[in-house]
């Protein structure tokens, strides 16, 4: 306690001498003692998997009003050696954004969250703190024919979502989240504030998708609004494994393999994502649990119903669809249906940052470039049934994904994926370290049996579903560039070098580091 009350003391110091403006520092530099502090820690923590661990607690948290209070804190967390992590909306899978091993400081975004929109030149400026949920209803305030295109889960942060790419329902209109940004101001280490211009293009373009904690502090981003239709269509169709049995029509393992044959292929406007579990089958069957694999697809369609049914039947006959099976809404309601609330609901659900999703969880992530064989969808069914709550969620890939080259952004993942995937698997409680050991080696087997069906060489993932499974950094300012490319090399592919080369010349010191932080080039350490 001495040593942390010697240490709040001079920062304080320090941010005074360094800020001006910054007077009133209890306002929003919070110490273990503070009243704020326990719930300020534990509030945006989407996972909370790591709420009783003995990972050591930040001995800060700093929660800047302004950008001069930021550029201090960069100033003074260096000064007194501790560690900086940097938390938007708290919803990295593996808690970087509020957990280490080190001494460390968390910067706090939660009160930079304004939102300015420009219907008129359809950009928008957006902080790093707000969450996707509030720019949505921004822009839908502002305008019934613009959107943008980022994540489904309306909770999740500016800040992490932007910086390591963002995808959701328009990713095949209209690609990542990141890849419509067009300025961005970041605090860099020295704790100068930084646009685009005076950034330049090289960490402009990293910070797009290469994971914002390695290269500073973004405050925030300039974007541009995308078009939307005044009426868009959903509609969410399941199909369950028992229902394979009992004939007529296809079957849902038919159904699954055959949307990995056009999925991709679809026009831009058509989205169908699916989403499989494990569900009560409501029926018992001889002895084993009730348990059976669903299977939702799950579909934004921008445009009408009266267009897209033609456009089914022609391209995917199979699933049946028809009129009765859609809803048409506007593009924000339809926010609102991805997120799971029910139709109706009013738009300020999306204001609601106190998730409904927070759950304990691990997940892992991977690429699809050949569909699996319906014998291979089998074993995957087999395995998520050994679990009570899991899950692998289908996004598709290919329309405007195909036509951004593979180095425009540090996000690889362009032309020849079909799908990407992601496996999850939850449990209630964080009491038994045993049953969560299980899970978490339940989930690594499941990985394991997938290598043979995904992309290779290497095994791609996706950064915003971080997996610290893929390897990590060296405990320390010792990350080294060739241990690092085994993790480095799957989410970025060839950009990985490049990201290290920005690192090196922006950060040349290692300050902005984490368990999977772009490390340094050996050659200009
Ligand atoms: P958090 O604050 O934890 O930050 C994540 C990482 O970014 C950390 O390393 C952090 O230090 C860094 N960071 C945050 N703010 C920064 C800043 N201003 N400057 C520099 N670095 C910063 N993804 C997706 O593409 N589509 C989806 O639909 C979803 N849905 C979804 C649902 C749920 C329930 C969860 C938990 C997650 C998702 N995601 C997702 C994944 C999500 O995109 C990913 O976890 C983001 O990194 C979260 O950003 P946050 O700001 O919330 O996280």
């Amino acid at each position: 306690w001495a040593t942390c009350n010697a240490i709040h003391e001079d920062f304080l110091q320090c941010m005074t001498i360094h800020c001006r403006g910054c007077i009133d520092t209890s306002k929003y530099i919070h110490t273990p003692s503070s009243p704020s502090y326990t719930s300020l820690l534990q509030s945006s923590q989407q996972n909370p998997r790591w709420l009783n661990s003995t990972t050591s607690k930040p001995l800060l948290i700093i929660t800047p009003y302004k950008e001069s209070q930021i550029q201090a804190s960069i100033i003074c967390t260096k000064k007194h050696g501790l560690q900086t992590r940097v938390r938007s909306g708290g919803h990295d899978y593996e808690g970087l954004s509020y957990l280490s091993n080190t001494p460390f400081a968390i910067i706090d975004l939660i009160n930079l969250r304004s939102i300015s929109i420009g219907i008129e030149a359809e950009t928008a400026w957006v902080q790093s703190g707000a969450t996707i949920g509030e720019l949505y209803y921004s822009i839908a305030n502002k305008s019934g024919v613009h959107g943008f295109p980022a994540g489904l889960c309306p909770s999740v942060g500016i800040g992490g979502h932007f910086s390591g790419g963002g995808f959701g329902t328009m990713l095949r209109k209209y690609g990542l989240a990141a890849d419509n940004v067009v300025d961005a101001y970041l605090v860099d280490v020295h704790g100068r504030l930084l646009d685009r211009e005076t950034m330049g293009e090289d960490l402009f373009w990293a910070i797009r998708g290469g994971g914002g904690a390695s290269f500073g502090i973004i405050v925030s981003w300039k974007i541009k609004l995308v078009r939307v239709p005044p009426i868009v269509t959903v509609f969410n169709i399941d199909k369950k494994l028992h229902q394979e049995e009992q004939g007529g029509g296809a079957t849902m393992t038919k159904l699954v393999h055959r949307w990995q044959h056009i999925a991709h292929k679809l026009p831009e406007d058509l989205f169908i994502r699916i989403v499989i579990q494990v569900v009560d089958d409501g029926e018992s069957q001889g002895g084993s649990q009730n348990k059976t694999i669903k299977a939702s697809f799950n579909s934004l369609f921008l445009g009408r119903i009266d267009e897209l049914i033609p456009v089914m039947n022609k391209s995917f006959p199979e699933l049946g669809l028809q009129a009765e099976n859609c809803t048409e809404m506007t593009w924000i309601e339809s926010v609102l249906y991805f997120a799971g609330y029910p139709i109706g609901q009013p738009l300020d659900a999306l204001l609601n940052r106190t998730t409904q999703y927070k759950s304990y969880f691990k997940a892992k992530s991977d690429f699809v470039t050949q569909p699996i064989p319906e014998s291979g969808l089998q074993g995957i069914w087999e395995r998520l049934l050994q679990e009570n709550i899991a899950f692998m969620i289908m996004d598709p890939y290919g329309g405007k994904m195909n036509n951004i080259l593979k180095f425009e952004l540090p996000f690889p993942h362009r032309k020849g994926n079909l799908y990407n995937t992601q496996y999850l698997v939850k449990w209630e409680g964080d009491d038994e370290v045993r049953a969560r050991n299980k899970h978490i080696h339940w989930i690594r087997s499941l990985y394991r049996y997938m290598r043979q069906f995904v992309s290779r060489s290497p095994r791609a993932a996706y950064l915003n579903y971080r997996d610290l499974d893929l390897g990590i950094n060296q405990q320390g300012n010792t990350t080294n560039y060739s241990q690092a490319k085994v993790w480095g090399r799957k989410y970025f592919k060839g950009n990985f070098k490049r990201l290290a080369r920005v690192k090196t010349k922006v950060d040349p010191k290692n300050f902005f580091r984490n368990e999977q932080s772009i490390p340094l080039l050996p050659a200009m350490k």
